[in-house]
């Protein structure tokens, strides 16, 4: 069982969906858990939340400076915020192609500069990021999310290296189909529709023939930031359910 007391974790992205799994996880845990989000629950259940966009990059530096003034530490960052605006690129339109960038990449990149100083001070830390299958496979309709993804799971790498011998570990987890309001597309969930369940059901392209419930994914989440996690750093760790394992 992983042992979170007296840890600061940030969990962005943390009122929804797979970051809300994640952030109650650790408050179960024993952490103290600041979520970075544009939207508050109604019942907070212990969680402090921040009310931030996470496309205002600058406004990142000032939150995590304000974490530190209340709690002196950061020990473990999430970065599970993330938007989907699907657009053919022939539709793409640039704002729509920006704010997937900021939200999904550019956000992550700069929380890991501004929480990375403080854990490389502190000689300790755990940073998890949210990618995608969509990192390594494609899908029509999808340019921004891929490039958002992929741009993500090199950052993990990269800032990786840089961290190794500070002791802070920085990985990526990659999920498949997940049961979040982001299945929701054109007000319709692609989970429950006809084609989804003809193709990855019934035709077994998804071999655990079910979306992933979010805590299945939070779970891999606080492995990797936990202290049972002293070896596995710049890695990218896919869990779909055996979706990207078929051809
Ligand atoms: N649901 C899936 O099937 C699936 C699959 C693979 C990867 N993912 C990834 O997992 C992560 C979480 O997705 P989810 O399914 O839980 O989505 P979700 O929509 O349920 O939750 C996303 C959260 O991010 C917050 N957010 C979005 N834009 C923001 C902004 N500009 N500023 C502040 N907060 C913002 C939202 O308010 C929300 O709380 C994302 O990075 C997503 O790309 C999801």
């Amino acid at each position: 069982m992983n042992n979170f007391t007296g840890q600061v974790v940030i969990v962005t992205g943390g009122a929804n969906g797979i970051g809300r799994a994640t952030a109650e996880l650790f408050l179960e845990l024993g952490a103290q858990v600041i979520a970075f989000d544009r939207e508050q629950p109604e019942s907070d259940a212990g969680i402090e939340y921040v009310l931030l966009d996470l496309g205002n990059l600058p406004g990142l530096e000032v939150a995590v400076s304000n974490v530190m003034k209340k709690y002196g530490r950061v020990d473990v960052l999430v970065n599970v915020a993330g938007v989907s605006i699907p657009n053919t690129i022939i539709e793409l339109e640039s704002d729509k192609y920006f704010t997937t960038l900021d939200v999904n990449l550019h956000a992550p990149v700069f929380l890991m500069k501004h929480v990375g100083a403080i854990m490389v001070k502190q000689s300790y830390g755990r940073i998890v990021n949210l990618t995608s299958i969509h990192g390594k496979l494609s899908e029509p309709t999808s340019t921004a999310y891929d490039v958002s993804k992929a741009g993500l799971e090199a950052a993990t790498r990269t800032v990786a290296l840089e961290f190794a011998e500070h002791g802070v570990l920085v990985n990526a987890v990659a999920p498949g189909f997940v049961s979040t309001r982001m299945s929701i597309v054109n007000g319709q969930d692609e989970l429950e529709s006809d084609w989804f369940k003809e193709i990855y059901i019934k035709n077994k392209r998804l071999p655990i023939a079910r979306p992933a419930f979010p805590i299945e994914i939070a779970q891999v989440i606080a492995w990797l930031a936990s202290h049972s996690n002293t070896y596995m750093t710049g890695q990218t760790l896919t869990v779909d359910g055996g979706l990207s394992a078929r051809f």
